[in-house]
């Protein structure tokens, strides 16, 4: 199958410098949406038709990573715009005569495959329109159908401003989307004519001349209406991003997660869940997210790219990113966990504190107020409060090795490089510049005097 992605109308209402191909929903570009529907029909081509000044589109597209662009995307400029019709006319070179050929719209982006699938079995071997039936159904194409009613073939779409009265009460509209025989698509493509009111090339002209070609011209409808849905407007773009996390929150309960409320969940990328996962309100998950059996997620958190093992409680208000959290680990409240954190079982990180780039053992404990980076940590550690490793010198970073079963004594500094040997001690307040011995307690803190006798100033009468 050829796919053609019309995506070259600017957007002026969404009053933006972005393309509004490019406007995120779900973390990701309208047009990305798009393609990826595409991508599960396995097409032969696929072609996006874009605007002048759309290089951003093209570019913004080809750099997304998350792109599983299997199928190279053939890229065809539309200068000027002169509609619909127009615009697949431009691509017409690049289709491949022997598949048909699919038409959707870049800022249409929750349609799904499955859709597209009775879409095109409704064609068979001839031609199919997606279309929909809406309580209002202003400004869209109206299909008309044979004898005026529903179960009569369909003969034509008239656009709303072209319609009459009579056609303006039909509630089926087009959705745009279709499919073609390609070397027929090739022919009454350049039959189109532009004079219409808007005096554009209208692509849903191509149903008369099919019909006058004797060609079957089938209708298909969506699962769900909101699969038709464009975006012109920011209003638009937040309706259809709550219906996708809708969707998403849907599948997720399907699947045996609870969620403290399913209107409060924003997933934009993967989140892969075990049994019995928890998540509690307004918590954002970004690009890939493992959950383990029994991970609970307390209200408030970010998590991006991160694994949590089985048992693991994220308690309210944490942030992770591209981090390795073990089983059985209690992380937050308030804790900030940053890339290169890998956490083995049952460790804590508590209240105010902040990991970045570290391996904490088994067993560890950073309860409150601490900063670990740059960090090999052993096993059965315990940091206490205001702990922090001096990593950087203003220069250049340095690691911090604290192995097994050390204590660390509140409000201690680690200047790195530096190393605490097993089972060592460091006395509450220890700046540490050299080596900490294993087994031993070592302490740097001005010894403590008491001045009797000694009296306040009084205040000058
Ligand atoms: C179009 C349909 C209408 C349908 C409606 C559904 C035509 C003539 N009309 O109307 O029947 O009910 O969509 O939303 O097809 N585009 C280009 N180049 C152009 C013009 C448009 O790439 O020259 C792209 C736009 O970026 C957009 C899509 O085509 O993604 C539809 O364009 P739009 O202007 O929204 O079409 P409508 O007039 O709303
Ligand atoms: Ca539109």
């Amino acid at each position: 199958m050829n796919v053609v992605i019309l995506a070259a109308g600017q957007g002026k209402r969404m009053h933006s410098d972005t393309p509004k191909v490019l406007h995120a929903l779900a973390g990701r570009p309208l047009l990305a949406h798009v393609i990826d529907a595409a991508l599960e029909l396995e097409p032969q081509r696929i072609c996006v038709v874009y605007g002048h000044g759309g290089e951003a589109v093209r570019e913004a597209l080809a750099a997304s990573t998350e792109l599983r662009a299997t199928t190279p995307i053939t890229w065809v400029l539309q200068e000027p715009q002169l509609g619909t019709g127009h615009a697949v006319q431009q691509t017409l070179p690049h289709l491949i005569d022997g598949v048909p050929t699919l038409v959707l719209y870049g800022d249409v982006p929750l349609i799904r495959a499955a859709t597209l699938r009775r879409l095109c079995a409704a064609a068979g071997a001839g031609m199919a329109v997606l279309t929909v039936e809406l309580e209002d159904p202003k400004g869209y194409g109206r299909i008309v159908r044979e004898g005026g009613t529903a179960s009569g073939a369909v003969s034509r779409i008239v656009e709303q401003k072209d319609a009459s009265p009579f056609e303006q009460a039909i509630r089926e509209v087009n959705t745009g989307m279709m499919v073609v025989p390609t070397p027929k698509l090739k022919s009454w493509l350049t039959q189109l004519r532009n004079d219409n009111v808007q005096r554009e090339y209208y692509l849903t002209d191509i149903v008369a001349l099919a019909v006058a070609d004797g060609v079957a011209v089938s209708s298909a409808q969506p699962h769900d209406v909101s699969e038709t849905l464009g975006v012109n407007n920011r209003n638009q773009l937040a309706q259809l991003e709550r219906a996708f996390q809708a969707h998403v929150a849907g599948e997720l309960m399907g699947r045996g997660v609870t969620l403290a409320d399913p209107a409060r969940i924003d997933v934009r990328g993967r989140l892969a869940c075990g049994r019995d996962v928890a998540i509690d309100i307004n918590c954002v998950f970004e690009g890939n997210v493992d959950l383990g059996d029994r991970v609970s997620i307390g209200a408030q958190c970010v998590l991006k790219n991160v694994r949590v093992a089985a048992g693991t409680r994220i308690e309210p208000f944490c942030h992770m990113e591209d981090a390795d959290i073990g089983a059985n680990c209690r992380i937050g409240p308030y804790a900030r966990v940053r890339p290169g954190t890998a956490l083995a079982e049952d460790v804590h990180v508590g209240n105010f504190v902040e990991v970045k780039a570290s391996r904490i053992g088994r067993g560890s404990k950073a309860n409150h107020l601490a900063y670990i980076g740059d960090s090999d940590v052993g096993s059965s550690v315990n940091v206490g409060a205001g702990t922090i490793t001096c990593n950087y010198d203003g220069a250049n970073k340095h690691r911090t090795v604290i192995e097994d079963d050390v204590f660390i004594g509140s409000d201690t500094q680690l200047v790195a490089p530096v190393r605490v040997g097993r089972g060592a001690t460091l006395g509450a307040g220890t700046t540490l510049t050299r080596d900490a011995p294993a087994g031993q307690l070592t302490v740097s803190r001005a010894k403590q005097v008491s001045l009797p006798g000694w009296k306040r100033p009084t205040k000058n009468k």
